[in-house]
């Protein structure tokens, strides 16, 4: 089966073509970062018209890479929840519109859903790794979602949310705190880079919760905490105070997420945990992964850089087990919602 995937629910306007069996045959980003830097974080208005301008194109040559035309594509997937709703909007309108030219199947994709499910990529020129057995323990964390979730299979109703954050996202966290020392957006990466030279035990700070044996997260007191430092001393203009800054606050978010991971998985006995979402692109994260997990005889799954961050190719492959079970959307498909179904599944369905 070869699936068109379509992502436009933030600030990335992607297309790929993906085989049933995870083979990425194409994966195109198209990147709105520059668009939205100035503003310190994405502005709706332009992210929907930045991908109205872009969707076209970035589909055209998702299906040129993969050397494949429409009539190759077996059906189409497309995130409609969880996002900005004029972004998810453009997205789900091309989808649509090609489905019923080509008289294609279409499902709609919980973005989530797909970042759970990234792990089973296959791309080109990498070493098939081994893939996770069901059922493995997920930590998604991302710009707009940090939970742990039970994953059963790779649909929604089989993934359970087992705790979340109450307040910030991971994310969002890393985004904030970039902002507050002036280093631009988004704040991931480039805190990511000041960190590997900083001293993470000169602002010594732990994330609320994470003494707390519940699986929920807290990342606003923390973000708090360096408002105020900025606050108090003005932002520093010292290389490696800032660099010092950025190790302590990233030491704090990845031992309380790479701690939960691992609680969780022993909590659920599961063997097998799973990295998902834009902030498992952080170097520390994935390291206190891998080394927490082993020491505790669990395997750990860490997904390659390109399908950490928002890309299609997870949506195609969620959406190829959509179509595989026989499922179809047509027109009743919306884009209208900013709850995730993982969400909405996550009460009634008793602890485990
Ligand atoms: O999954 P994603 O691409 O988009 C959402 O669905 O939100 O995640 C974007 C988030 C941003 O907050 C960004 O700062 C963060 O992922 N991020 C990172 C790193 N790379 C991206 N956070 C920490 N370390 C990184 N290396
Ligand atoms: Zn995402």
């Amino acid at each position: 089966m070869l699936v068109l995937g379509i992502e436009s629910s933030c600030d990335e306007t992607g297309a790929a073509i993906v085989k049933g069996d995870g083979t990425v045959l194409s994966d195109i980003v198209q990147s709105q970062v520059d668009l939205h830097a100035r503003y310190g974080g994405v502005v709706p208005e332009l992210a929907s018209r930045d991908h109205a301008r872009n969707i076209d194109p970035v589909a055209r040559e998702a299906l040129a890479r993969a050397g494949v035309g429409l009539d190759d594509i077996d059906g189409i997937a497309v995130t409609n929840r969880p996002g900005l709703v004029g972004a998810l909007l453009v997205g789900v309108q091309f989808a649509k519109g090609m489905a019923w030219a080509r008289g294609l199947p279409i499902v709609g994709v919980d973005h989530l859903v797909g970042h759970l499910l990234a792990i089973f990529l296959r791309r080109p020129g990498e070493e098939p790794a081994p893939r996770p057995a069901f059922p493995f323990v997920a930590l998604l964390a991302s710009g707009g979602h940090t939970a742990l979730y039970y994953v059963e299979g790779p649909t929604a109703d089989a993934c359970r949310e087992l705790g979340g954050t109450r307040d910030d996202a991971a994310g969002e966290a890393f985004d904030k705190v970039a902002k507050l020392l002036g280093l631009g957006y988004p704040g991931g990466p480039v805190i990511d880079r000041l960190a590997a030279k900083g001293d993470a035990t000169r602002f010594p700070q732990k994330a609320p919760m994470a003494s707390v044996r519940s699986l929920e997260f807290s990342f606003s007191g923390i973000k708090s905490r360096m408002a105020r430092y900025v606050a108090e001393r003005g932002r520093p203009k010292d290389e490696a105070e800032v660099a010092d800054l950025c190790a302590s606050f990233q030491r704090a978010v990845t031992d309380v997420l790479a701690n939960k991971l691992v609680q969780a998985a022993q909590a659920n006995h599961v063997s097998h945990v799973v990295l998902g979402g834009g902030v498992a692109a952080n170097r520390e994260l994935r390291a206190r992964v891998k080394s927490l997990a082993n020491a505790r005889g669990i395997e750990s799954f860490v997904p390659p850089l390109a399908s950490c961050t928002d890309n299609a190719a997870m949506i195609a492959y969620a959406g190829a087990a959509r179509l595989d079970r026989g499922e179809r959307d047509g027109w009743d498909l919306s884009a209208t919602s900013q709850t995730s179904l993982l969400r909405l599944t996550r009460k009634g369905r008793g602890a485990r």
